[in-house]
């Protein structure tokens, strides 16, 4: 079986960096340490970090504790989380991705320019949700074309564009020509203000995923079920490759999913340790 692994698959750099500080932390001796949500979609590091005795804790726990170091991981938080933070006197350590970070600036600033924001992402979304936490006025969450055509701007308010750092970059464009269509532009909408914020490491992953998926038989997208960056690599490749499978460990492989397949594509979200790819890997080889 011919195995193609994608040269992007696994930790980006920000969530690299992330979980490498936590270690770090560990290895300093700071205790106790808990990280505001678990610090990647990744349920083997996320236990491996319980076991040294890191705690996930949610916003709500932060009026029960004490003392100790809270950690903001790469996904970013709202203002009002630092705030909460300094008023109730925790120690904390920012691993917020530096393109997060970016985001953050912009929203701040161009709404207390006094701009709309709009916001394509997920709601739901924990980044989205931080990136809400920064905007000083108006803004609307767009996830989709229905929302963008649904949407009623504030009327005579200039309006900015980001994106969720994960967002699908063919559905950023279709959802900026929507606007398009709808005339926002020159009403609300400078083209100057529509700023694609999504990550690179997204972009290029995304891009040799579905060149890889578009080239084999079976796909195979490794990563946490809760991870969305993973959800999209998945849909990107189902669009290329209908036999794409989205797995977790290597005890999730089946051997139906290679029936007739010779050449078997291997790619990773962002949250995936590369213990885990190899081993995927290994198994696709000596298994099937
Ligand atoms: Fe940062 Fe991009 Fe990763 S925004 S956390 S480097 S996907």
């Amino acid at each position: 079986m011919k195995v193609k692994v994608a040269e992007t698959a696994g930790f980006c750099f920000g969530v690299k960096r992330a979980v490498d500080k936590v270690y770090q932390l560990i290895e300093d001796g700071v205790s106790p340490i808990y990280t505001l949500g678990p610090i990647i979609h990744n349920e083997e590091v996320v236990s491996d970090l319980e076991s040294r005795g890191v705690r996930v804790i949610e916003v709500e726990d932060l009026d029960h504790i004490k003392s100790g170091t809270v950690v903001i991981r790469s996904h970013g938080v709202g203002r009002e989380i630092y705030e909460k933070l300094k008023e109730n006197g925790l120690e904390y350590v920012d691993v917020t991705c530096p393109f997060v970070l970016k985001i953050h600036r912009i929203v701040e600033k161009e709404s207390l320019a006094g701009k709309q924001i709009f916001i394509f992402g997920d709601p739901k979304h924990p980044e989205v949700q931080g990136i809400c936490g920064w905007c000083h006025g108006p803004y609307r969450v767009l996830k989709n074309r229905e929302d963008v055509e649904n949407m009623i701007p504030e009327a005579d308010m200039e309006a900015c564009v980001v994106s969720q750092t994960t967002f699908n970059y063919n559905k950023f464009k279709e959802l900026v020509e929507i606007l398009r269509e709808k005339r926002y532009y020159n009403n609300v909408l400078n083209i100057s203000n529509i700023l694609n914020t999504i990550c690179n490491a997204t972009e290029e992953r995304q891009k040799e995923a579905k060149n890889i998926a578009g080239e084999v038989d079976t796909m195979l997208v490794i990563g946490g079920r809760h991870s969305s960056n993973t959800q999209k690599l998945f849909e990107i490749c189902k669009e290329e490759c209908g036999n794409t499978y989205y797995i977790q460990t290597p005890v999730d492989l089946d051997s139906e999913m290679f029936h007739r397949s010779s050449c078997v594509g291997i790619t990773a979200g962002a949250s995936t340790p590369k213990k885990i790819i190899e081993e995927v890997q290994e198994h696709v080889r000596i298994k099937f």
